[in-house]
């Protein structure tokens, strides 16, 4: 028997405990030595029953993810769940923390499920672009209804204990010790003289509507919902499967829509994006044991429109936070911007009024810099501007104790200038926030020339506190996010230029998978923002990089996007809807004139491949620059940040997919045809030439 699975025998019990730190996955060893250990349940004639459970802080999170896409090990995930369900003794699972995917798929080839109160139950496949391929599918719609087994598998989110059993997915919940719980529940089974109980040979839950009629809405539902994804339709087709053919016939179907979902890229993507979120978290030069600082209390400069959202970010993480305004009445604006983005919750109904309540609390307005001589971490957001950067770090180093991590928002200025107004540059980091800060994932932590390792360390912890994807990045204009969407943007520009309409643009991209087009993101940021870039660049850049001048006239009509209700769209009277803006068109047109660029007709392919790959080439450049630790690192913010489809797991990753001699061969076409901004990576050049992708390569290689 395989240690990561122990076999206990206890009078007439069978204890099998799973011991597979993190997460208890179901690699092979655990399947193997599960197998093994109901099989010697079932032998030994002392045994009368048989209780499953787990070591560490969780029940079995699923499989393991890291096998997937390679060789199939024996025994398989569906035949171990049919040899339990086999077994003929019965058997108790008793779950505690995470009982996820294959691990409530072995859950429900058990006879009896019991848990613990903070338990959470799901079957998440769906987000790693599966479909739970060990009876899930099977079991599942008969213990709980169609209804809910199509709304658990089809959205992946996991539910509470108490909802599990509510729905019949768990008989009990129990408190204390597990094995003891476990136990006692098995004695009072077999005292009551209840024997096997198998899931699988359970008639589907009869409901109140037809069910197919169910299985068609649900369709209807994911195709309006989640066009383009693979495993959605396919995890209603083997729910489907569960309500027209027996059992065994109904695994059968399962297997094969696994087998395509395994198969397909957007698996492959979505296993990425996963693990490229936790891969982020390790960052080189800094130790797992790196000492962390404690942090109890938080400060935030400047009650504008990223401070307030940062404050909110704290608040909400139940750290208190003192808010830093030039005067009363700024602050008193400020204050009053978080209590409306409460009370929109609390309107919505996503927020409680004792729970808003109780988060205002915790943020104390002030004026004065002597109240932040107690603080762990301050976060500065003020004008980005370095002179009134140069007021603030200057006041800060005066006032905040030793030890206090000093950060900056800052999205285009010089961190390690920044850090060099301190005396203390070690302690100085960027935590670039994205708006809506309390809303957006992501966080770009940002390396100074001399930030700690303990000061990053710190930082990253507090990330993860704040509920953010943390990723690291080197000090450069924009960082890894905006320096590559600057690229992007200035595409969509030119296509502009070139003849493509804003909706023709915005569509493309949209179709492609983006969350949003580019021409309405940035109505949303404002054109001002660029605008105020592109003055710089036609200072600083070389002539031979063209630059687009629609901005310009866009600038000039007072067309600033949402802010002003007119930019690359319209938005009449206040609406956040883009409608197609008339005066747009004459606009394009004098830009092209402007230009001498005839216009044409561009197709929805080539505005994805100019607008994606200039987004690869510029991620080509930051990951030889150090400026990015990884590859998957780029994928990561783009995933979190801007948008990106996750099932494409993210522009370098798309770009591996595709395969880089594809990518670079485009690149240079587009570097004749449009100039300097084409002109190829060099890393994309030499890891095409070798055959190789971007996630494989290392620096130094
Ligand atoms: N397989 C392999 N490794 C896994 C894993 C899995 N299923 N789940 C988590 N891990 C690893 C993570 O990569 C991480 O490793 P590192 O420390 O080396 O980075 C470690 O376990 C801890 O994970 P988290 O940082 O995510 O820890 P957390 O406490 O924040 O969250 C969790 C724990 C809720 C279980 C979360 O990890 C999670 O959601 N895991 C995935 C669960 C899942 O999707 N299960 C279904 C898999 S598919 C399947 O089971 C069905 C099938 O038939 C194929
Ligand atoms: P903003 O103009 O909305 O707010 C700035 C606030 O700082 C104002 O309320 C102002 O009163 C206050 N302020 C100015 N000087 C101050 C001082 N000396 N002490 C205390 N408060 C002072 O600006 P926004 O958009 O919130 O940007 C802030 C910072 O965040 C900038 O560095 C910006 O580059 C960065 N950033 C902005 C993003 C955005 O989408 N707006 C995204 C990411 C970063």
């Amino acid at each position: 028997m395989q240690a990561t699975v122990q076999f206990e025998r206890r009078a007439n019990l069978a204890l099998i405990t799973v011991n597979n730190p993190p997460v208890n996955a179901l690699s092979q060893p655990v399947r193997q030595g599960l197998l093994d250990a109901f099989r010697a349940a079932e032998e030994d004639a002392r045994v009368d029953a048989v209780v499953l459970l787990c070591a560490g802080s969780t029940f079995i999170a699923g499989a393991d993810i890291k096998e997937f896409g390679k060789p199939p090990q024996e025994p398989s995930l569906p035949e171990l769940v049919n040899a339990i369900e086999a077994c003929s003794k019965p058997s108790v699972a008793v779950l505690h923390g995470t009982a996820l995917g294959g691990g409530l798929e072995v859950a429900l080839g058990c006879h009896y499920r019991i848990a613990r109160s903070d338990t959470r139950v799901g079957l998440p496949e769906v987000k790693l672009g599966l479909l739970p391929g060990a009876g899930g599918t099977q079991r599942l719609p008969r213990l709980a209804g169609v209804a809910k087994a199509l709304e658990m598998i089809v959205s992946g989110a996991p539910i509470a204990a108490a909802d599990a059993c509510e729905y019949g997915i768990i008989d009990e919940l129990c408190d204390g010790d597990l094995a003891a719980a476990g136990s006692a529940f098995a004695q009072r089974l077999l005292a009551a003289g209840r024997g096997v109980r198998r899931s699988g040979e359970q008639r589907i839950a009869s409901v109140d509507v037809d069910v197919a009629l169910l299985i068609e809405a649900k369709r209807a539902e994911v195709r309006k919902r989640s066009p383009g994804l693979f495993a959605p339709l396919r995890c209603v087709s083997a729910v489907e499967a569960a309500t027209l053919l027996p059992l065994a016939e109904g695994l059968k179907r399962e297997r094969e829509l696994f087998q395509e979902c395994l198969a397909s890229p957007q698996r492959a993507a979505l296993v990425h994006a996963f693990f490229a979120e936790r891969q982020a978290g390790k960052v080189s030069g800094v130790p797992a044991d790196t000492p962390v600082r404690e942090i109890k209390c938080a400060a935030v400069i400047g009650g504008g429109t990223m401070g307030v959202g940062i404050a909110l970010c704290f608040v909400n993480a139940g750290l208190p936070v003192k808010l830093l305004e030039v005067d009363a009445a700024a602050l008193d604006r400020a204050l009053q911007r978080a209590r409306d983005i409460y009370a929109a919750s609390v309107k919505r109904g996503s927020l409680t009024q004792a729970a808003m309540d109780q988060r205002l609390a915790l943020l104390e307005g002030v004026t004065d810099y002597a109240a932040l001589a107690d603080v762990d971490v301050v976060v500065e957001a003020v004008f980005e501007d370095m002179g009134v950067k140069r007021q603030v770090f200057e006041q800060l180093d005066a006032v905040c104790k030793a030890g206090a991590i000093l950060a900056s928002n800052t999205s285009s200025l010089d961190l390690n200038a920044i850090a060099a107004l301190t005396r203390r540059p070690a302690d100085v980091v960027g935590l670039h926030f994205f708006s809506p800060a309390n809303v957006m994932r992501l966080l770009e932590v940002v390396r100074g020339e001399q930030t700690s390792a303990e000061v990053l360390a710190s930082a990253m912890a507090l990330g993860k506190r704040l509920k953010k994807v943390a990723v690291v990045v080197g000090v450069c204009d924009g960082f890894v996010g905006n320096r590559m969407v600057f690229q992007y943007g200035r595409e969509s520009e030119f296509l502009l230029e070139e003849g493509a309409t804003a909706q023709q643009v915005d569509a493309a991209l949209r179709d492609f998978g983006m969350a949003m087009g580019p021409l309405a993101m940035r109505d949303l940021s404002g054109l001002d923002i660029g605008m105020a870039i592109r003055k710089r660049q036609r200072e600083t850049l070389p002539s031979e990089y063209r630059l687009p001048c629609l901005l310009d006239k866009l600038c000039a009509a007072g067309m600033l996007g949402q802010k002003t209700g007119k930019g690359f769209y319209l938005y009449p009277a206040g609406s956040r809807t883009p409608q197609p803006n008339p005066e747009l068109a004459a606009l394009l047109e004098a830009a092209s004139q402007q230009q001498g660029i005839e216009r044409r007709e561009l197709s929805a392919a080539h505005i994805v491949e100019r607008s994606i790959f200039a987004l690869i080439n510029e991620g080509a450049k930051i990951l030889e620059e150090g400026i990015a630790q990884r590859a998957s690192d780029i994928d990561s913010i783009y995933l979190n940040g801007y948008g990106f489809p996750a099932f494409r797991g993210g522009p370098m990753f798309y770009a591996d997919q595709l395969g880089l001699d594809q990518v670079l061969a485009r690149v240079r076409e587009f570097h004749q045809r449009f100039g300097a901004w084409w002109q190829p990576a060099p890393l994309l050049e030499k890891l095409a030439a070798e055959g190789r992708t971007f996630n494989s390569w290392e620096p130094g290689q």
